[in-house]
């Protein structure tokens, strides 16, 4: 009897999984590199809230992309000093100033801050059945991190949405549990 699988059909269906792979791939986020963390020199690295200091010899991973957005996106919220002398490091991206911690601002993971055109807009985070409207006004940076730019910190994971206490505040979260939060956003 004649087979009703042909070689070419075989040879279809094979192509068109590894279509469906590339597609689901390219949707996907991978890492585009490693660093090795180096010890912060003494005085460096404001552990202050919780901040995480780079480990000498711990590889971290780099990412260039944030996960795809949907109408409101997955994230891990973090707090973060944007004041001077702050753990933020220096200044905000994108507008080279401080800001008052007791406004609404972010920083987002590159991906998501896009080459800065994110800058100043506002985006809604909703947790805890609350939701409160942010400025976007830093990079929270995946592409590096360990140096003194940094504040010897890894580099961002690129999912963050990492806040001023502000933030944290309006969503009603109390304050021991500050610091790290599952939440979604969307642009406001
Ligand atoms: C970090 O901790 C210090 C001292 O506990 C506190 O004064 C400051 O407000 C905190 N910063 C943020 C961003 O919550
Ligand atoms: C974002 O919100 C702030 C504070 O409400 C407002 O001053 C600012 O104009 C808003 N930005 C945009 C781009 O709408």
């Amino acid at each position: 009897m004649k087979s009703f699988i042909s070689k070419e059909s075989i040879a279809v269906l094979i192509l068109l999984l590894s279509a469906i792979c590339l597609v689901t791939e390219a949707q996907q986020c991978r890492p585009s590199g490693r660093i090795r963390g180096r010890k912060a020199p003494p005085g460096q690295c404001n552990q202050e809230n919780d901040s995480d200091c780079c480990k000498a010899g711990k590889m971290y991973t780099t990412y260039k992309c944030s996960p795809p957005l949907s109408g409101s996106t997955k994230a891990y919220l973090t707090l973060n000093s944007f004041e001077k002398n702050g753990d933020g490091g220096g200044p905000s991206e994108c507008d080279n100033k401080y800001h008052n911690d007791n406004t609404p601002v972010v920083a987002l993971s590159t991906g998501w801050y896009n080459h800065g055109k994110r800058c100043h807009n506002n985006i809604t985070i909703s947790a805890n059945g609350r939701s409160v409207v942010a400025m976007v006004v830093d990079e929270c940076d995946s592409t590096e991190g360990c140096d003194a730019d940094h504040d010897y910190q890894p580099p961002c994971p690129n999912n963050i949405v990492d806040a001023s206490k502000a933030v944290w505040k309006a969503l009603g979260v109390p304050e021991d549990n500050w610091g790290g939060l599952d939440i979604t956003w969307s642009d406001a």
